[in-house]
Parts: C-alpha cells; structure tokens; sequence
C-alpha cells in the first residue's frame, strides 16, 4: 500500500486517507494550505513518523502556494511562520522537524526572490523524499527479514506500517520483508489505546495483504509472553536519541521491559533520519500531552467519570539497553549504539 499520501496536481492539494476513520471508513481529506496541513497533523489524519514527515514536506508547498495566493510584498516573512506553525504540530516525531528544515535549507541554498519558483523546487523535493522513504522501507524490509525466523510469531506496537510511512512500513517493513523473503510468520498487533492504532491500524493493513494478524489488549502482553505465544517484538520509532534509546508509542517501554522478562528479542526499525544526534538520550525528547478526550472516550461513548483527569502522555523512552537491534536503510545497528551511531553519522 503506498497511496494514502498523494499530491494532485488537478486540486493542487495534498490528498490524505483520513487515518481517523480507518477501519470502517475508507474517506480522503483535501489539505489545500497551512491551516489543513497542520490540522491533519494534530489531529493525525495522517501520523506516523515518517508520513507526518512527508505531509510537512508538501505542506511547506502549499504555504508556499497560499503566501503566494496573498500576494504580500513582504512574503519571506509570512512563509517563514507558515513552516514554523507545521514544524510545531506536533513535537516528538524527529521526522516532522527535519522535513521543515530540509525545505528551509533548500530555500537558503537557492536564494530566490521567486515565491513561484521555490514552490516548484519545493513540490520536487517533497516528491523526492516521498519516494525515498518507501525506498528506505523496503531496505529495512531486505535487512530486517534475516532477524525473522521461519513460524515466528512477531509482536508489535502501535502502526509502524505502510499508513506511518510513504508506503511499505519500518517494523511492519520487517514483516512484509520476511514475508517477501518466504517465511511463514504470523502478527500479534497490539491495540494501542488509546488511538488504537494497532487494532484499527496495523490489522487493517496487514488482513488486506493476508499476512496473519491477530489483534490482542496491551493488558495481555505480558500473558502471551509467558505461554510462549511471541517470538520476537519489532516496532518501530519517533526519535532515537545519540545513545540509542527508542521513543515511540505509549506503552512500548513495558512491551521491552516484558520481552526482556521473556528472553524474547526486541528490534525498533528505523530510517537514519529517525536517529537524532543532537539529542543525548530519551528522557531529553519531548513526549507530546495530547488531548485528554482520548482517553476519557471511545468513540463517541464516555468511559471516565466527569471531571476525573487522566494522563493521554502518547510516546515513551524505551532504553537502548532493552533493544537487541535497530534495524536502518543502511543496515542493522547492534549495540553499543552510542559508537553504532557515531559510525553512522561520521
Ligand atoms: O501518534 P502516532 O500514531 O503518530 O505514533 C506513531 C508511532 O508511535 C509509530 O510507531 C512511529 O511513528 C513509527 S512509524 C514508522
């Protein structure tokens, strides 16, 4: 699957599948300026590191195309806080920043006075890093696939699939590459409250390719573990820090601290461009609060009394130390991944 971000020249937008609606809803939502762009973001119509990365890509165009449609004087300055406003919508996912400030140093390096012209170089380079992130997940998918034995079952947390990427998926990329690769392998997908990401998400990407998936509570891990049911635990990642900690999804911390119980190997599976060096170790990210209706709704039905507060802390940490392997585009880092990533980006 690779379709659910698209640009079209006809609308002049950028057409996402409305990740909010799936599995029920197939419907696409239009994003035709900043303010729909960042919209999507923040309430993740589309989300995923990678994917929220490609949409801030074509958005910075279509802030381009508005600030253009505005046709102010002054416009570097009313474009330069349009890519502000998308680079903030949401903080965790490296992925997200890097896309802006790809655009920006795009920008420096052409010094045009044309809104016109940097749109159009804008629009090439989003489409370059659009195709290039299902490139990067089919690699992981090469080298991931000998992480994967024959019969395993494999565990995963949250949607790290074609729909959090261009296409293809990083942890889901591992899976699709062991099956690629022959391998019979079946899927526990954890729900992932409170977004639900892997009951709505990964299920429906993975029963519509027929790979096996089995949709299990969080509550449950622990359980599936001790009766030998998981074989090996691959997720994927928001930001990985210079010493190799992993932040991603709420909840996959305990997923690694289980496997490690277990004696049951866990991989994160990344592009490089995931990996920060510029930020020491995972308690130095910033975990995005996101809004409490999550979590006191489903759906539209209320599970929590009112005027109880909840935590909706929607990524965690998980240490380098519980991680046998980061599996890249280039490869799969083994630790000490301090000296690992170092190597990486020297
Ligand atoms: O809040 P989300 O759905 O954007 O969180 C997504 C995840 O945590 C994914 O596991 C991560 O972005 C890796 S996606 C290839």
């Amino acid at each position: 699957m690779t379709d659910h971000i698209q640009f079209s020249p006809e609308k002049d937008a950028l057409v996402l599948l409305d990740q909010r609606l799936l599995p029920t809803r197939v419907e696409w939502f239009d994003c035709t300026g900043t303010e729909d762009v960042c919209f999507a973001l923040k309430v993740m119509v589309v989300r995923g590191a990678p994917a929220i990365g490609v949409t801030a890509a074509y958005g910075c165009y279509l802030a381009a195309r508005e600030t253009a449609r505005e046709g102010a004087a002054d416009w570097a300055k009313a474009l330069t806080a349009r890519l502000d406003r998308i680079e903030n919508a949401r903080p965790t996912a490296v992925n997200l920043a890097w896309a802006v400030r790809e655009m920006r140093r795009v920008w420096a390096e052409r010094k045009t006075s044309s809104l016109d012209e940097l749109a159009a170089v804008w629009l090439a380079r989003a489409k370059e890093i659009h195709l290039a992130d299902i490139e990067m997940c089919k690699a992981m998918g090469r080298f991931g696939a000998d992480l994967i034995d024959e019969g395993d079952t494999v565990m995963t947390h949250c949607n790290a699939g074609a729909l959090a990427t261009a296409g293809y998926g990083t942890a889901l990329g591992v899976i699709r590459g062991a099956v690629d690769a022959g391998k019979k392998i079946q899927v526990i997908a954890n729900e992932t409250r409170p977004f639900l990401q892997g009951a709505r998400l990964t299920a429906w990407e993975l029963h519509r390719d027929g790979i096996p998936v089995r949709v299990a509570c969080d509550n449950a891990c622990a359980l599936l573990m001790k009766r030998g049911l998981v074989q090996k635990v691959v997720v994927g990642a928001d930001r990985i820090a210079a010493n190799g900690d992993a932040v991603n999804k709420i909840g996959t911390f305990g997923v690694a601290l289980l496997a490690r119980n277990f004696g049951i190997p866990f991989y994160v599976a990344a592009p490089v461009y995931t990996i920060d060096p510029a930020t020491a170790t995972g308690d130095d990210v910033p975990i995005e609060d996101r809004d409490p209706r999550e979590v006191t709704h489903v759906g539209q039905t209320q599970v929590v009394p009112d005027g109880v507060s909840v935590y909706n802390l929607a990524f965690d940490p998980t240490p380098a130390a519980l991680i046998a392997g980061i599996v890249t585009e280039r490869g799969v880092l083994r630790p000490p991944y301090g000296e690992a990533i170092r190597k990486l980006f020297a």
